[in-house]
């Protein structure tokens, strides 16, 4: 074997790439038992000096880390390779309980799995001899403008996952100019999540089945500069949610002090309701709700109006007629109902439908940074994570949202440039190959 074999091809010329770790690297193939021959060694540290700092390959800093152990489940954020490695560490930190929580689909949670695993029955067109060393990721959403298409989407009671909760996230989405939809449900209340972020962050509705807290909602919303409304419309039938239910068995804690059962005793004390009158709600969820309620509410509010939960077409050409002014793709997480339809499945109906009229958002199942490409792709506007941050938060507080939201945006920016695409405009249908076939509808 000759001395240049100790690394396939691949590696040798990534680690040619690298100037910074010049030192470092010669250092290390000198260490090499296998490396013996000068001449080899020569060679290889003038074609590393030959590199330009600019083509500086972020693989390279595993030659400058420092070794240390990491076991199965990481310890800190930084020893995430991916946004997945965070579930394990959020089981860890948290009771099984609200683990179960965060974790459940319904049913058998084939509807959650249909989310990421249709991801994967997407390909990518990449293009070569494209200068895409700069790029351009920011999001344009009524007239903001976000660093990034990635979005944090409404959940509910993060105060299950950390105690800092919805404010930890709000911190690190702000931080990066990434747009945050609070959840009606939250534990921690508006005013704070916008003090966090550092502007005003867009408001999850469950509207409740009481017309006068919905208005109560409304007026609070719009008091603390909220630009849009997102309709949740995907809870109205009850769910099995058995993950749930078999995890909670595992937990032998007392929970009834938070969970005393009831509107009034369980989510009435949220601060979202805060000074509102809810003696008269029997349902967050079954509220009966149809296309008039959708009108009702776009009369009532000058705030923009995204309907969350849309997965048909059909659905979303009627949500145009009723004069809403985005639609949110989602099934909750898998949560609502077990469909088998995936949000990614189901996007190119609704855009179909929607013919850029007005904003698609989609999320469900988005673990990685090529999923956002093939959904922004497909045409999303932008594309929403739930589990992922929470994972990160659970496990870490907000710089655990921070590593999730940092993982997907790196791996979102390395296939734009695989691709060549150095703006979110240049991402378009002809960038992938959908090979879901009730997508092909
Ligand atoms: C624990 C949990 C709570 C959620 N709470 C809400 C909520 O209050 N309102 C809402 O519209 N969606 C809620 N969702 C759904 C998310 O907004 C989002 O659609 C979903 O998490 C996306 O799928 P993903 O988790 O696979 O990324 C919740 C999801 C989870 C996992």
């Amino acid at each position: 074997m000759s001395e240049l074999n100790l690394f396939s091809a691949e590696q040798t010329s990534e680690l040619l790439e690298m100037q910074d770790a010049r030192r470092n690297f010669l250092r290390f193939l000198a260490c090499s038992p296998l490396v013996s021959n000068a001449t080899t060694l020569g060679s290889l540290a003038v074609l590393v000096g030959a590199i330009p700092a600019a083509a500086l390959a972020q693989s390279y800093d595993v030659l400058r880390a420092q070794t240390r152990k990491v076991g199965d489940v990481i310890e800190s954020p930084e020893d995430a390779l991916n946004v997945m490695d965070f579930e394990p560490a959020a089981k860890k930190a948290l009771p099984s309980a609200h683990f179960g929580y965060l974790a459940t689909g319904v049913d058998g949670d084939d509807t959650l799995r249909a989310n990421h695993e249709d991801y994967s029955k997407i390909r990518i067109k990449v293009s070569r001899l494209i200068d895409a060393r700069k790029i351009d990721t920011s999001m344009h959403l009524l007239g903001a403008q976000y660093s990034s298409p990635i979005f944090l989407s409404p959940v509910s009671s993060q105060g299950a996952f950390h105690a800092e909760a919805e404010v930890a996230v709000a911190r690190a989405a702000g931080a990066k100019k990434q747009h945050m939809i609070l959840s009606t449900v939250g534990n921690s209340s508006l005013e704070d999540v916008n003090k966090a972020h550092g502007s005003p962050v867009w408001l999850q509705l469950y509207p409740t089945d009481d017309w006068k807290v919905t208005q109560a909602l409304i007026k609070r919303a719009e008091s603390n500069g909220v630009p849009a409304l997102v309709l949740t419309v995907d809870r109205q039938g009850g769910r099995n949610t058995e993950t749930l239910f078999r995890l909670r068995r595992l937990d032998d804690r007392t929970c009834v002090a938070c969970h005393a059962g009831g509107f009034a005793n369980e989510v009435s004390r949220k601060p979202m309701f805060s000074n509102i009158d809810v003696s008269h709600v029997t349902n967050l969820y079954g509220t009966g709700m149809s296309w008039d309620f959708v009108k009702k509410l776009r009369d009532s509010t000058k705030m923009k109006i995204f309907l969350k939960g849309i997965m048909t077409g059909d659905d979303a050409a009627k949500a145009l007629q009723v004069g809403v002014d985005g639609i949110f793709v989602s099934n909750h997480g898998g949560r609502a109902e077990e469909s088998l339809q995936s949000t990614i499945g189901v996007l190119p109906e609704v855009v179909k439908a929607v013919g850029g009229r007005i904003p698609v958002l989609v999320d469900g199942g988005v673990r990685r940074g090529t999923d956002v490409f093939k959904a922004l792709a497909l045409g999303a506007t932008g594309v929403g994570i739930g589990r992922p941050y929470c994972w990160g938060l659970a496990a870490f507080g907000e710089p655990g949202v921070a590593a999730v939201l940092n993982i997907l945006q790196r791996e979102f920016e390395t296939i734009m440039r695989q691709v060549g695409a150095t703006s979110l405009k240049q991402i378009t249908p002809t960038s992938v190959i959908n090979d879901i076939a009730y997508a092909k509808r």
